[in-house]
């Protein structure tokens, strides 16, 4: 497959071989002062650890035609038979656009440091170009000077995959235009909360917009299309590059980086083969995006499987990809395993999202192989986190025993890279709320808080509670 494959692509080869059933036994032991049998423990983080929690503009907060917001490509494929699971759509979802004061004070409630969220492009500009919807720029207003208030940093993300609507019938990310009419959207939000947001994210996983929403075409805007996804691949790059030009410009006092979703590649086999089939599949999975980002340029092995090349690139396009960055936010849910003929195997334990291989081990590689090969910048872990199907029990609480496990092991993996000199500043788990998981809409629950979507009532899951007690003690005691 050519290390191109995705979540949907283990789905449909029904790799879900064996469900995580939380803990770690044999060669998943996250290493660390861990007891004999035990749970890591004892493993205190830096002062000022950014502890947080992550969400997206479409998967919570509902509100779909209030104040002036215009449709997004998600409105639009949420509606067509076939593609959301139970014809879900994001038009409620969690009801946070209305709710948002109850869930910054659940934030502070469980000791939040760090919030990461997206602003909905189409809140902003209706059209996706042109003049501000000054609605929808008071209510990120608002949600930033509530975190503020609440002593919670906010980490913005610009696009978290819900473009306007109406630049998508200009050809979306196809369109060249399409990285200006991003750096122009940017623009409009440096200038309205540049200010008040110390960390500004530009793309969340571009990679995942190439494979399954223009190769796959599982997600919006349903594509497949080879050619396209390399273009799209490309514009998307370029539209960060501008962004970091124009946050410059503005002068912005703060910080600015990409989201990228990064996977630690491992030979299924042994031999020469799947070493260089690894290779290959790393280079798909994590240079192809690391490489032009902190480099200023594609990764050779890469382009050399494209027989038709990368038409989209043109001269000096590289020099604005790689404008230098603060730092580099990191999204980790799996390892992939390669074999010689450049499959992807399961061999790690997976979830309810089958695409899923739970690994924490992998996060240390991950984070130690960034710093090795791309420098000493600062790094924070925007998501990482596990679906399970939660209920409420009879006595109120909703016990999620394996996120617990998931996380804690994650958050060691974490700790032995920052001990091993990685800087990582702060972990975000995905999510903060259960919400619309895209093309599964509501039938994956990933939120340390649950939402009874009927009521919209929240519950803390035992996940957040425990979280709480990882916060007040800064780590695991
Ligand atoms: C990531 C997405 C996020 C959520 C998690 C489960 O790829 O960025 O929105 O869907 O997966």
């Amino acid at each position: 497959m050519n290390g191109w494959s995705r979540r949907a692509v283990l789905t449909a080869a029904g790799a879900a071989a064996v469900v995580y059933a939380g803990g770690c036994t044999g060669d998943d032991e996250v290493p660390g002062p861990t007891p004999s049998g035990g749970a890591p423990h004892g493993l205190r983080f830096p002062d000022g650890f950014g502890w947080g929690a992550a969400t997206s503009a479409y998967q919570i907060e509902g509100a779909a035609r209030e104040d002036g917001r215009g449709p997004s490509i998600w409105d639009t494929f949420a509606r067509e038979p076939g593609r959301v699971r139970n014809g879900d759509t994001g038009d409620v979802a969690a009801d946070h656009y209305h709710r948002w004061a109850e869930d910054l004070d659940l934030m502070k409630g469980l000791g939040l440091r760090s919030y990461r969220f997206s602003v909905s492009w189409s809140r902003i500009l209706p059209n996706g170009t042109g003049k501000p919807n000054q609605k929808g720029i008071d209510f990120y207003r608002r949600l930033v000077d509530g975190l503020r208030e609440r002593d919670i940093a906010p980490v913005l993300t610009l696009f978290h995959w819900d473009l306007p609507q109406a630049l998508q019938d200009n050809g979306g990310w196809e369109n060249r235009d399409s990285a200006k009419w991003f750096a122009d959207y940017a623009e409009v939000m440096f200038r309205a909360l540049g200010d008040a947001v110390p960390t500004w994210l530009t793309l969340n996983e571009p990679k995942t917009v190439v494979n399954v929403g223009y190769r796959l075409g599982v997600h919006a805007p349903g594509k497949r299309d080879e050619a396209a996804s390399r273009t799209v691949m490309h514009h998307l790059l370029l539209g960060h590059g501008l962004a970091v030009r124009a946050f410059r410009d503005a002068g912005t006092k703060a910080r600015i980086g990409i989201a990228l979703d990064l996977a630690p590649t491992y030979p299924a086999e042994e031999g020469d083969a799947a070493a260089a089939a690894t290779r290959l599949a790393d280079g798909f999975e994590n240079r192809l995006y690391l490489d032009p980002v902190l480099r200023g340029s594609y990764p050779e092995d890469v382009l050399a499987e494209w027989p038709g090349g990368l038409p989209a690139l043109r001269d000096g396009d590289l020099a604005v990809i790689g404008a230098k960055t603060d730092l580099l936010a990191i999204q980790y849910y799996r390892p992939y395993y390669v074999t010689a003929t450049g499959d992807y195997r399961v061999l790690k334990p997976t979830t309810q999202a089958s695409w899923q291989q739970v690994y924490p081990e992998g996060l240390y590689d991950l984070l130690v192989r960034v710093k090795r090969d791309y420098g000493d910048i600062p790094l924070t872990i925007t998501e990482n986190g596990m679906p399970e199907p939660d209920a409420i029990e009879p006595d109120g609480t909703v016990d999620d025993a394996d996120r617990v496990t998931f996380l804690r092991d994650h958050i060691a993996a974490a700790h032995k890279a920052i001990q091993e000199g990685v800087r990582l500043e702060s972990y975000h788990a995905w999510s903060l709320l259960d919400n619309f998981e895209w093309a599964e809409g509501y039938s994956q629950r990933w939120g340390l808080v649950y939402v009874d979507y009927a009521t919209q009532r929240r519950v803390l899951k035992d996940s957040a509670r425990w979280y709480q007690r990882v916060i007040a003690v800064n780590g695991l005691a």
